[in-house]
């Protein structure tokens, strides 16, 4: 089948990540017949330096007319660092997200086997994880009013949700963990924000849609608690933009490396799959980035289009990997490949699924590690 994608590789190891994920998806391409046909576009600091703006136009019409939008990473210290910088990298991102109503964010956190040891967390603890993050991703507090007083010293952000904006992300949250372990938690802060207590009641009237999957509700901040005491006991977490963005980063821990973690954002008409890590300025061009992120996002992109023996293949030449240790710093100080070599081991193992023989030292000299 034949299919357009947008590739848009952003700052930092944005465009080393998203190369490897390039080359995971061709060897699909050759395995398994397809076409995808890219058109790659600006966005971030980048695309600030180059055309004065962070979300160019043309990158929000090939978005809107692609399959799908595989992202790399935003961010530029030199943002970071100037509060008054009036044009934000990150404003880019964010003014996708609205512009192609990307309002579902999915991330999934799975405790690998191979890195349990990798987590500063107890073995007991994290082994047998499996959590989906379903976070609210176009309202909320990221995109409420904002202001600022003229003497500069009181700053406002509000905060406002739908009864709609909750139902669409809810649906597809209850969806999922009906296919799951059939459990949602919500995670709110309905003893303090009404606009939390509105998400209650809400979700309490849709979830009896779902009568087979049991619902359960959690304050944010017992939550950040449970899911390192004890995160075996959620399936899907559902919540707003805010917390989402945080719970989904301490959530990484039990991953053993924020490098391992791919999100799915999801619209009526358009998806983006990018990994959730930043753009880690520290790491650009040094060949040392973890691309797993970004070809676990491969995986899920390839689901959203209903190639699934095809994100298998992707999810199970990752967990080879991971098996074999032929993966970057972050997961194993002691191993030395790079991030090409990474990603040429999973290119390898798309191409000779059923060959286990595998040539250690051909990874290091970028030859077939297939024999
Ligand atoms: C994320 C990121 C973004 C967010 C930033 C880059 C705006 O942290 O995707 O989690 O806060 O949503
Ligand atoms: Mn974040």
């Amino acid at each position: 089948m034949k299919f357009n994608i947008t590739t848009i590789p952003g700052d930092g190891i944005g465009p080393e990540v998203l190369h490897q994920a390039k080359k995971a998806l061709k060897a699909i391409e050759e395995v398994y017949d397809h076409t995808f046909i890219y058109d790659e576009k600006l966005m971030g600091a980048c695309a600030i330096d180059k055309l004065g703006t962070p979300l160019p136009d043309e990158t929000i019409l090939s978005c809107k007319k692609s399959d799908a939008i595989l992202f790399g990473a935003i961010g530029d210290p030199k943002y970071d660092n100037d509060p008054s910088a009036k044009v934000r990298p990150e404003q880019g991102l964010l003014k996708l997200r609205k512009e192609l109503g990307l309002f579902c964010n999915v991330r999934p956190v799975k405790a690998y086997e191979q890195l349990i040891e990798n987590s500063p967390l107890k073995k007991n603890i994290i082994q047998g994880t499996d959590i989906e993050i379903y976070r609210e991703l176009t309202g909320g507090i990221y995109f409420g009013i904002k202001q600022l007083s003229d003497d500069e010293k009181i700053a406002f952000d509000g905060c406002s949700y739908s009864v709609e904006e909750i139902e669409r992300v809810a649906h597809l949250a209850f969806k999922s963990a009906q296919k799951r372990r059939k459990k949602v938690t919500l995670v709110d802060k309905a003893n303090v924000l009404e606009t939390s207590r509105l998400w209650r009641k809400t979700i309490t009237n849709l979830s009896k849609q779902y009568s087979d999957v049991k619902i359960d509700y959690m304050f944010v901040d017992n939550a950040a608690m449970q899911l390192i005491l004890n995160p075996k006991q959620f399936d899907v977490i559902l919540t707003e933009n805010l917390f989402g963005d945080i719970l989904s980063d301490e959530a990484s821990v039990i991953g053993g490396s924020i490098g391992m973690l791919a999100s799915a954002s999801i619209g009526k008409e358009n998806a983006l799959f990018e990994p959730i890590h930043g753009s880690y300025p520290e790491g650009k061009g040094k060949n040392i980035a973890n691309p797993l992120a970004s070809i676990l996002s491969v995986a899920l992109l390839l689901k959203h289009l209903a190639l699934y023996k095809e994100a298998e293949a992707i999810e199970r030449a990752v967990d080879k990997s991971l098996e074999l240790g032929i993966t970057t710093q972050d997961i194993d100080s002691k191993k030395d490949f790079g991030t090409s070599e990474v990603g040429d081991f999973i290119v390898d193992y798309i191409h000779n699924q059923e060959d286990n023989n595998l040539n250690f030292q051909n990874i290091h000299m970028g030859q077939s590690t297939i024999i």
